[in-house]
C-alpha cells in the first residue's frame, strides 16, 4: 500500500506524512531529504551545478542511503549521517536548483521506487502522485498560502532562537514554488487522481484525520 502526498515547500507535507505513517503503521519517506543530501555534497564539495558534466560526475559519486532507526528517516551520504546538516536553508535551497537536473532525478528515481515496492509507504515530495508511484493507492495534494507557509516558517526558525525576516522567507518560498512548478522533469503538480488539501485554516490533526480516514 502507497500513499503519495505532494505540495509546496512549507506545506506541512513532512509532519503530516510522519503522522499518518505512524497511524497506519506504515514507513515515512521523505524524498525532499535525499535531494537535500545531494545538495550538500555539491555545496561541500564546490560543484558548479549548472555544468552537466560536473553534476553528473558528482551522481556517480554519490552513494545516497534510507535508514530508518525508531520510526524515524535518517539520510546517510557516502556513508555519513547528515540528518541535521540537510535541513539548512541554503542546502534546500541548492536542493530545488539541482532537482531540476536530469542526473539527480534518475539517480533518486530507482531509490525511491524500490523502497515503495518492497515496504507500505508514505512518501512525500513534489513528483511522487505523478511520476515516482503513478499507481500509488492514495494521493493528496497538500498545500497553504504562500502567507501561511511563510509564517510557520518564521514561527519555526524564532522557537529555534534565530531572527528572521519575514519578507525573505516569503521571497524564498515563492522562488522555490517557481523553479519546483516550472522545471521541465517532473514538476510540482497536483496529480488528476489526487486529493487537494488546503491546510492554511486546518490544525495538524485535522489534516491527518482527513487523510487517515480515506484509507481502507
Ligand atoms: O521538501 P523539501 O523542501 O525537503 O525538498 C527540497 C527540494 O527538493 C524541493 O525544493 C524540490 C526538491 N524535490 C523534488 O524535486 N522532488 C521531490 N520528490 C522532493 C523534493
Amino acid at each position: 500500500m502507497n500513499i503519495a502526498i505532494d505540495g509546496p515547500a512549507g506545506a506541512g507535507k513532512s509532519t503530516i506524512a510522519k503522522a499518518v505513517a505512524k497511524e497506519l503503521g506504515y514507513i515515512y519517506v521523505d524524498t525532499g531529504a535525499m535531494y537535500r543530501a545531494i545538495a550538500l555534497y555539491i555545496l561541500e564539495n564546490k560543484i558548479d551545478v549548472e555544468d552537466e558534466e560536473s553534476v553528473c560526475r558528482a551522481c556517480n559519486e554519490i552513494d545516497i542511503q534510507i535508514k530508518h532507526e525508531d520510526g524515524i528517516q535518517q539520510v546517510y551520504l557516502n556513508g555519513r549521517n547528515v540528518q541535521a546538516d540537510i535541513r539548512k536553508e541554503e542546502v534546500g535551497n541548492m536542493a530545488s536548483t539541482a532537482a531540476a537536473k536530469k542526473p539527480v532525478r534518475d539517480k533518486l528515481l530507482t531509490l525511491q521506487r524500490n523502497i515503495a515496492e518492497t515496504n507500505d509507504v508514505v512518501m512525500d515530495g513534489r513528483d511522487i502522485g505523478t511520476f515516482v508511484l503513478p499507481n500509488a493507492e492514495y494521493k493528496y495534494y497538500l498545500t497553504a498560502s504562500v502567507k501561511t507557509r511563510a509564517m510557520r516558517r518564521y514561527k519555526e526558525l524564532t522557537e529555534k532562537g534565530e531572527t528572521p525576516d519575514i519578507a525573505r522567507i516569503e521571497a524564498d518560498i515563492e522562488k522555490r514554488d517557481y523553479q519546483d512548478m516550472n522545471r521541465d522533469i517532473a514538476p510540482l503538480k497536483q496529480a488528476e487522481d489526487a486529493i487537494y488539501v488546503d491546510s492554511s485554516d486546518m490544525t495538524i490533526e485535522q489534516v491527518v484525520r482527513f487523510m487517515c480516514d480515506r484509507v481502507k
